[in-house]
């Protein structure tokens, strides 16, 4: 890897075009760009109506695109009605009921390839399940499985017949299970006796039994999906496994023709105070979105073999699994296990067994895998490979580097996709026909999407390099509707600032020479060192520019002269240096962070461990470091870590 330049998201100016190759077969030419950019901008509601009237079946066609009389409220397509299920699977039936929908591999190599037509069946007979179990439209079920087909079946299942469901990772404990079920009211919950990841059985099951005992009075029944096959205990009355439920179930259902903005799904993910928000999602904006990004950024085409590796617990396996690419009739690859089991080959070895086209997954496994070397890649073929992408957090440039060289040969576009559980679809994105992109950039907004960089004032801010709040100016039709349960905390966070007229995205960005968008963190991880405004992501992109450095994480300590301090985590390539070496390295690391940022930039205290607080969805743990900065007592959960033992390093206990 020593012939690849390493440069910070500060000194980043390489630009990559789109091959021609790609480029002449892409969706979206740069004709095809202008032309939408053209209509968005000339006529905002009647660009999503003709997308919407183009990309999906109506059930009753709507007449009204967007209502806004009661803003932030936003409504699309109010006086429609459809349903998603019927959009992903059915209607691709006349033509392609025996083309694959999902390829499935489990961690011990197991394989199951489904048609559109199973898909089809078993999603109604456990549509058919779930009515016998008195599920109807509007209640929610809650989803706590392993990342089998049938977390795909039974939130399916849920769109066909209306009900709200609430996928929570299998990653998360019991308390958090019992949380989410409690916040929703949820009347059922589907689970498995348990998954598989890293050789090690999820108890999954056990988790939902401690969680049920603990509250969760609105459950009436629980569906268990045999997966592992080890002894769990069944309730009398409310347990019953799936293959039972299923079983003389009829694989017709007619599909629930819900209203527009009915509720397609919950799903919670963490605010600033801890409790966890309910973000509510609508139906046929949702779907729109998740087709058009499915469509235009992934460039889905009839041949192309789609593998998101995100679980179905996050939005992310949401839109680019279970429903996007299914609603585009792609095939898509559903995975099981870790990636590092049995070695960190495992995913290239499972691109080139299934000869995956489109690839998409997060910067932080990237990191991890190229950790490994290029030996792994390098064994297998992975010519099939025409696009990449990333999600989660900034890519710096030299993980950018890596999978652009060694994953993609050069050769394949990289679409760097902005967005959150809150959007429901990418936002900010290359299209890979069409953006030049720069390594760590999210480049520029989609068509159709109003984004901005404005000041505490709501202004827009022009001048290049200048970081500000990250806003959406008009409503999209996939964005979240409210915080379940909680109206008044939707407008709190998402409209708190600028007279409540822009959606507040909380990360904060600048924009280059050329327009394009650097995200630089969450507006809480921004740094005042001095009165200058850091990103914590700017330093720890120069910290991990550095070759001894694998991974880093930037905090602000408050300083009574200097506003904050700047404290680092930093995992080191090989051993974890101590005494002698480690002060050697703070040194170096200092003086490098120096040169490349400024003087500004330096770390007032860098810490050495073995990893990083990550949640199981590899989010690094933010403000358990800044509690550990801060040399406060730790008073929040940590079971919910991939590696609790870190935390005593990173507090100089170990
Ligand atoms: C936050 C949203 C969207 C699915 C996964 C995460 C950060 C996400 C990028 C990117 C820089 C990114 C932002 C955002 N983020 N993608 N390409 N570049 N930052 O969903 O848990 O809702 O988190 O993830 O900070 O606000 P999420």
């Amino acid at each position: 890897m020593s012939d690849i330049e390493i440069n910070s998201v500060l000194t980043e100016n390489r630009l990559f075009e789109p091959s021609a190759e790609f480029a002449a077969k892409a969706r979206i030419k740069p004709e095809d760009y202008q032309a939408l950019k053209k209509k968005a901008d000339e006529d905002y509601e009647g660009f999503w109506a003709e997308q919407a009237k183009q990309l999906m079946d109506w059930h009753t066609p709507f007449t009204r695109t967007l209502d806004d009389s009661n803003a932030p409220y936003f409504k699309w397509f109010t006086d429609g009605s459809m349903n998603v299920s019927y959009n992903c699977i059915d209607r691709h039936l006349a033509e392609n009921a025996n083309k694959t929908a999902i390829i499935f591999e489990g961690e011990a190599g197991d394989t199951r390839h489904i048609s559109y037509q199973q898909l089809h069946d078993e999603v109604c007979q456990f549509a058919n399940a779930l009515k016998a179990k008195g599920i109807k439209k509007g209640d929610r079920v809650v989803i706590y499985m392993p990342m089998v087909p049938e977390a795909v079946i039974a939130m399916q299942a849920c769109a066909r017949i209306g009900a709200i469901h609430s996928v929570v990772f299998g990653g998360f404990s019991a308390d958090s299970l019992r949380d989410r079920i409690d916040d929703a009211r949820a009347v059922m919950l589907i689970t498995a006796d348990g998954g598989t990841r890293g050789g090690k059985v999820v108890e999954l099951k056990e988790a939902a039994d401690k969680a049920l005992s603990s509250g969760c009075d609105s459950i009436e029944n629980v569906i268990v999906l045999k997966r592992s096959g080890h002894d769990i205990a069944m309730q009398d009355g409310r347990d019953s496994w799936w293959s039972d439920a299923v079983a003389g179930q009829d694989t017709t259902c007619e599909p629930e023709w819900v209203n527009a903005e009915d509720p397609l799904f919950l799903l919670y993910t963490s605010g600033s105070t801890g409790k966890p928000k309910g973000i509510q999602h609508s139906s046929a904006g949702y779907l729109l979105n998740a087709i058009t990004t499915n469509l235009w950024v992934f460039d889905l085409q009839d041949d192309d073999i789609f593998w998101c590796t995100a679980d179905v617990g996050w939005i992310t396996g949401h839109t680019y699994v279970a429903y996007g690419p299914l609603a585009t009739g792609t095939t898509i690859v559903m995975y099981e296990g870790g990636p590092m089991t049995p070695d960190a080959g495992r995913f290239w070895k499972m691109v080139e067994d299934h000869k995956v086209s489109v690839f998409y997954t997060a910067p932080t496994a990237i990191r991890a895998l190229m950790k490994f070397g290029d030996e792994y890649p390098n064994k297998y073929d992975l010519s099939s490979i025409r696009l990449l992408g990333t999600v989660g957090e900034p890519i710096n440039p030299e993980a950018w580097m890596w999978y652009h060289t060694v994953i993609g040969k050069e050769r394949c576009p990289i679409v760097d996709t902005w967005w959150q559980t809150e959007t429901g679809a990418n936002v900010l994105t290359p299209l890979p026909g069409v953006t030049a992109t720069k390594p760590g950039s999210c480049t520029l907004p989609l068509p159709g999407m109003d984004v901005d960089i404005v000041n505490e004032d709501g202004e827009s801010i022009t001048e290049a390099n200048t970081g500000g709040y990250l806003v959406i100016k008009k409503p999209w039709p996939s964005m979240l509707r409210t915080i379940w349960g909680d109206d008044e905390r939707y407008v709190d966070t998402y409209y708190p600032k600028f007279g409540g007229k822009y959606y507040l995205a909380g990360d904060s960005a600048r924009r280059d020479e050329d327009g394009y968008f650097w995200i630089m963190g969450r507006i809480d991880d921004v740094l005042n060192v001095s009165g200058h405004r850091l990103g914590t992501m700017e330093v720890e992109s120069a910290l991990v520019a550095n070759d001894a450095v694998v991974e880093a994480a930037v905090v602000g300590r408050p300083h009574e002269v200097k506003g904050e301090s700047i404290v680092a985590f930093v995992i080191c390539q090989g051993e974890r240096p101590v005494g002698e070496d480690a002060e050697k390295m703070v040194t170096e690391l200092r003086n490098w962070v120096g040169d490349q940022i400024g003087a500004i930039a330096k770390p007032d205290d860098i810490r050495f461990a073995d990893g990083l607080p990550k949640t199981r969805s590899g989010k690094i743990m933010r403000r358990l470091l800044r509690t550990i900065a801060a040399g406060e007592e730790i008073t929040s959960d940590t079971s919910t870590l991939e590696n609790e033992a870190v935390v005593a390093q990173l507090q100089g206990k170990a």
